[in-house]
């Protein structure tokens, strides 16, 4: 396996609504990396590529193909699949090339697949599974403030959205499947592993400005990372969609955590992390942040192959002042 980050990263769907800002994101952490992006519509990525600036370039994908229809002796760094590719193509492309992969749109019941994928071939290449709530960003905060517990007992963490903020159709068709798939939300109760429905599925909190919301289980990846970064008994990822005309232009993050300090007292931590755009935007940011990392760009080398979670390649210290300077207001209640 080589990184060399002299070729572009694919950013695949890197004209869509977290594309583009990832794009973004990626550009200012790294001014001279190359990056391509890949979509159907040329004239929408040329138009992504010119905002991004620096050395980005399009290009045609087709995800039916197993070499991705991509120019003949073209090469990349690494290639980030920002929509979900039902073939899995871009993945066993990513083994052929033996250059690391970063899946963004799977759900806890999508990753079998992929898997499998790499039980094949696990030295191939790394493969990032970040299939996690804002692009990682919740588990990895969690775990920044996990720090302080010797013992964590339960995570719980909100998102709440405008209702306007559907993402574009490659989202939209995303929850379509959820919608369903008819599996129910991974959650952890008491220990065990659910897939919740009914009234496990739904739990009432408090957001940033003091509203009661009612959130959704989410069956997305971050349940299992946190089980096995923590064994926290209960964990659950729920997100609310404010109603009516209660539109704020933003997207807020609450995550609250109980358990037992390393002095033997009993702890319970609130966090509240908030930005001035759509859902999105603190998810590009997961994912370039994620990138930068695999390419050995930041936070260590360029990463060995493997199968990983974001909490095992990425320091949380570097994500919450990553984030601070990029804008988002983070702050302990
Ligand atoms: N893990 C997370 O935190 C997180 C957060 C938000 C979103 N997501 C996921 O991220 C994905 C993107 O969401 P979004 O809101 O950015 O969607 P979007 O605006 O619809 O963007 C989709 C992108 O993929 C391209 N695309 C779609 N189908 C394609 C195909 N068959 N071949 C090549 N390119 C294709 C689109 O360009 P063309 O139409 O020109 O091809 C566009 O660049 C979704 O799967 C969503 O569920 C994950």
């Amino acid at each position: 396996m080589s990184t060399n980050t002299d070729k572009p990263v694919l950013l695949v769907g890197g004209s869509g609504i977290v594309g583009a800002r990832a794009a973004k994101t990626l550009r200012r952490l790294q001014p001279n990396l190359p990056i391509a992006i890949a979509a159907r519509d040329r004239s929408r990525a040329a138009t992504v590529a010119a905002e991004v600036g620096g050395p980005t370039t399009t290009t045609a994908i087709d995800l039916e193909r197993r070499d991705l229809g991509l120019p003949a002796g073209a090469r990349y760094s690494a290639i980030i699949v920002l929509l979900k590719d039902t073939s899995v193509n871009t993945m066993t492309y990513a083994l052929d090339h033996g250059i690391p992969y970063l899946s963004f749109s799977d759900f806890a019941f999508d990753i079998g697949p992929e898997i499998a994928q790499y039980i094949q071939r696990p030295t191939s290449a790394p493969i990032l599974m970040l299939g996690h709530l804002l692009g990682g960003i919740a588990t990895l905060t969690t775990l920044h403030l996990a720090k302080e517990l010797g013992r964590v007992d339960t995570i719980e963490i909100a998102g709440v959205i405008d209702p306007e903020d559907v993402g574009g159709p490659a989202s939209q068709a995303d929850f379509e499947r959820l919608a369903n798939g008819g599996v129910g939300a991974l959650i952890r109760k008491d220990g065990k592993f659910l897939w919740a429905n009914g009234a496990d599925a739904s739990r009432r909190f408090i957001d940033v400005i003091g509203v009661e919301r009612n959130g959704q289980a989410l069956p997305v990846l971050d349940v299992a990372s946190l089980a096995a970064a923590t064994d926290a008994k209960t964990i659950r990822i729920d997100l609310a969609v404010r109603e009516g005309g209660d539109k704020r232009g933003s997207t807020e993050l609450v995550i609250e955590l109980t358990g037992e300090r390393l002095d033997g007292t009993m702890s319970r931590i609130r966090y509240e992390i908030v930005d001035d755009d759509v859902y999105g935007r603190l998810s590009a940011h997961g994912a370039a942040l994620a990138t930068e990392r695999l390419l050995g760009l930041a936070g260590g080398p360029p990463v060995k192959p493997g199968l990983y979670h974001p909490e095992g390649l990425i320091d949380p210290a570097y994500v919450i002042e990553r984030l601070r300077q990029f804008g988002a207001r983070l702050r302990r209640v």
